[in-house]
């Protein structure tokens, strides 16, 4: 009998993901837990400043609705990726209700597992997989943003191209302007196939006025370009701004544009993994078809439990208390950095989103030997910005989720540590 030969699994990976290194959040935390046991030694326990998920409880009154959801009889069978109806028309109220916005919900509408799983899904959807750099399919992608979008674009065969958010274009890319670079560098503009927005915005906490939604549309229009926008961070603003909007708000919007709603962040929920996705029609069926070649819907519970939240007025308190405390922390870490020399007064704070990001001293080249540093000395969890894209570099991001204990601790282990401005 011939003698059987070593497998060689990797080989048989597909070239989209040989080389592809898992979440960089997920990296983080391995590490963290590797370095654990070193830095208790030492006193210094890990401090996670990273984490992009609020902290606390659920409110009450959606943990109660679960439990009494659970002895429901039908509820724990298979749902469709697309969402049972009673989903689907909480979802349509809710769009009607916050942002004016009249949807179908059998047409305009999809349930998600997260934003995270729809993001991918629609990335799917759009792009024709190719390994040669210069025939890939295009999406235009905020940098620095959600790092889960380059990450996702590639394993579907795509090209994540960066539009940088700056100070200077005021977080608004001038997407007329990308386009015509990326001319210049030799990729074709009829490859573009969708064009990624996400505000208010992750790291950064930029907002954008309609005005800004107008123009995209109007781009995308011109083009022929699918307009994904992610409004994770939607219910996430400090009191006394102007909720943030919804594109679909845009006259003509549903024509061209999809966009990703998440119940995560707003409900302290992002382990339930609950989203929704709304608006053109075309773009919703081939999400949903795309999905359901992954999920088989999301656990009916927890459909119920969303269509609850997302018109719930204490829910929405719940909302608006916890934007308070983000505010707050905001505050106190602003004035906790101030002391350790950083120039707080100089830096535009966002009003939404529970981030803070800030610039790394200037004897650092390098926001990952920054980061690095601050770990290892003092167990202070922070993320590189570069781990948002190229336009990250010189920034680190600190989520302000943590309770105000850990938040001093974190200025105390600066302080002590040497690691002022
Ligand atoms: C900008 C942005 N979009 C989407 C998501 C995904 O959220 P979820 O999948 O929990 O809905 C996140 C999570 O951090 C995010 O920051």
């Amino acid at each position: 009998m011939k003698a059987l030969s070593e497998p060689n699994i990797k080989s048989l990976y597909s070239n989209l993901c040989a080389d592809m290194q898992p979440y960089i959040m997920f990296r983080i935390a391995q590490r963290v837990l590797d370095l654990t046991p070193e830095l208790e030694a030492k006193g210094r326990a890990p401090i996670k400043m990273s984490i992009g998920a609020p902290t606390v409880m659920p409110p009450e009154v959606l943990r109660n609705k679960m439990k009494e959801l659970i002895d429901e009889t039908g509820v724990h069978t298979y749902s469709v990726p697309r969402g049972e109806p009673f989903f689907r028309e909480a979802i349509v109220t809710r769009m009607k209700n916050r942002f004016g916005v009249v949807m179908d919900p059998k047409k305009h509408v999809c349930s998600l597992l997260g934003s995270k799983e729809g993001l991918a899904a629609i990335f799917r959807a759009v792009i024709s997989p190719e390994v040669d750099p210069v025939k890939k399919d295009i999406i235009l992608t905020p940098d620095p943003g959600y790092a889960s979008y380059v990450d996702a674009i590639e394993i579907a065969g795509g090209h994540a191209y960066s539009t940088p958010l700056t100070r200077e274009n005021n977080y608004l890319p001038d997407l007329e302007h990308t386009m015509q670079e990326l001319t210049n560098q030799g990729f074709n503009p009829n490859n573009v196939k969708a064009l990624i927005i996400n505000y208010p915005s992750n790291p950064i906490g930029a907002t954008a006025p309609l005005s800004y939604f107008e123009e995209v549309i109007r781009f995308a229009r011109q083009h022929n370009i699918l307009v994904i926008s992610d409004i994770a961070y939607s219910e996430m603003y400090f009191e006394g701004e102007e909720a943030p909007h919804s594109i679909l708000e845009v006259p003509g919007a549903q024509d061209i544009a999809i966009e990703f709603h998440s119940l995560s962040k707003p409900y302290a929920i992002t382990g339930w993994r609950l989203g929704f996705a709304a608006g053109n029609e075309e773009a919703i069926n081939v999400l949903a078809t795309v999905k359901g070649t992954m999920d088989s819907g999301i656990w009916k519970v927890l459909q119920k439990a969303g269509a609850f939240a997302l018109n719930s007025p204490d829910c929405a308190q719940f909302i608006r208390d916890m934007c308070n405390v983000y505010e707050d922390n905001q505050n106190f870490m602003k004035e906790g950095f101030k002391q350790l020399g950083w120039p707080m007064d100089e830096l535009q704070l966002p009003r939404a989103t529970f981030y803070f990001w800030i610039p790394i001293p200037p004897r650092y080249t390098s926001c990952v030997d920054f980061a690095n540093d601050v770990l290892e000395k003092s167990g202070i969890v922070l993320v590189p910005g570069t781990a948002f894209g190229k336009h990250g570099e010189g920034y680190v991001r600190l989520s302000l989720v943590n309770p105000r204990n850990e938040l001093q601790e974190v200025l105390d282990r600066m302080n002590k540590d040497g690691f002022t401005y």
